[in-house]
């Protein structure tokens, strides 16, 4: 993949930039604002060196229809916040590559940044169809004279922005993009032995390829969160009125059969009669769940458990929180497994937006880790030895 720096002077030049600037945001509020932060450097990069620097990317899924619910303003007003310091001027414009898009590029100087509001109000963006895509990507290119790729979070996207637009012009992965890569390729090229995965996350069915490749790979695979459930049932126990995914039980009893002891399952839990943080909480055996009650984390004696089996391991991924750790009394599991990680002597990756949202949340600072990925979704499927299209197209000339 080009770099940066294989672009050549980028002095006076309009560069566009996909970025994954998808953070949770409430009442125009953000919540974590991780991806924001971590697609700076280049963006200061590109503005110190001359460039016109402009910004695509998404919130949310606005399903191809403008909705204020999901207006990138607030992330603009952010932006301009962080990149104050380096005397960097954010502007936004407020449609995709429409006339406000149009004038803003004419506008903009060299060493400026300017957003574009959110490309999924754009219904191509997403379209299965190449030819309606490669429309937006020929509107999009001709905003500019050369585009990097460093929205990680999304290059498992085939979209307009992310992998059609990168054909139309002269392209580079950005230093996220290549820093991400560059870590999940330690992870699936010879990691460093024991290699412990710790999955949660509500749903077993978002994560079965990779399960099934990481069973081969890896030397323990914890499970927690919501999906924990569907395998104590698919072991033959109750699970009352917790989380569960009936039509993936079979394929849940196969790894089990498959995996031996690789699968390492909570013994305990806590359990609550409802999905509240007041809810009052008690902890019960795994295999004894009350019909009445509905499993909301791990139990303190298995995050005891989980917590060795990181801080022994060599390389370790996590993916998804073991609990509903946004509610205090269900937060135990997830903490401790995050403690864990801190303690790592090899490499630790927490990967996706809740884990990286559950750490911060929970009070750890970034570089506890070895590294957070801004990937959900993308570093999964990574994982999952899948071909993503957004680093694919940036191999092509
Ligand atoms: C993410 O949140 O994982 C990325 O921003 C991709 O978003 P998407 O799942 O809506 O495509």
């Amino acid at each position: 993949m080009k770099t940066i720096e294989d672009l050549g002077d980028l002095a006076g030049q309009r560069v566009l930039v996909r970025s994954d600037l998808n953070v949770p945001i409430k009442d125009e509020v953000i919540g974590d604002d991780g991806r924001i932060r971590a697609s700076l450097p280049t963006l200061v990069k590109l503005a110190k060196a001359g460039a016109k620097v402009i910004v695509t990317a998404h919130l949310g899924r606005p399903k191809g229809q403008p909705n204020p619910a999901y207006t990138l303003a607030p992330v603009a007003k952010r932006l301009g916040e962080l990149l104050q310091p380096e005397g960097i001027t954010v502007r936004f414009a407020t449609d995709v590559t429409g006339d406000a898009a149009q004038t803003a590029v004419q506008d903009l100087d060299e060493g400026e940044v300017l957003l574009l509001e959110n490309v999924r109000y754009d219904p191509r963006e997403e379209s299965k169809d190449e030819a309606e895509r490669g429309a937006l990507a020929d509107e999009l290119a001709a905003l500019a004279d050369v585009f990097v790729s460093d929205g990680f979070g999304v290059v498992h996207r085939k979209q307009a922005s992310v992998y059609d637009v990168a054909r139309k012009l002269p392209h580079a992965a950005g230093g996220l993009v290549l820093a991400e890569v560059d870590v999940l390729k330690k992870l699936t090229e010879d990691p460093a032995r024991p290699y412990v995965v710790v999955l949660g996350g509500a749903k077993v069915s978002d994560k079965l390829a990779v399960i099934d490749n990481l069973l081969a790979k890896a030397d323990k695979l914890l499970i927690g969160g919501g999906m924990v459930f569907t395998f104590l049932k698919a072991q033959g126990h109750e699970v009352g009125k917790s989380l569960l995914e009936e039509d993936q039980l079979d394929i849940v009893r196969g790894y089990l059969n498959e995996a031996g002891d690789k699968i390492v399952l909570p013994t305990d839990i806590v359990v609550a009669p409802e999905f509240k943080a007041d809810s009052p909480a008690t902890v019960v055996a795994a295999d004894a769940i009350p019909a009445d009650q509905l499993g909301l984390d791990i139990g303190p004696d298995s995050a005891k458990v989980f917590a060795a089996e990181v801080a022994a391991a060599r390389t370790v991924f996590w993916n998804g929180p073991m609990g509903v750790f946004e509610m205090a009394a269900f937060a135990g599991g997830t903490k401790a497994v995050a403690q864990a990680l801190t303690e790592v002597d090899g490499l630790s990756v927490v990967g996706g937006g809740d884990s990286a949202a559950a750490v911060r949340q929970l009070g750890f600072a970034d570089d506890a880790f070895g590294h957070i990925s801004t990937g959900g979704g993308a570093s999964l499927e990574y994982l999952e030895g899948k071909e993503l299209p957004g680093l694919a197209v940036l191999e092509e000339d």
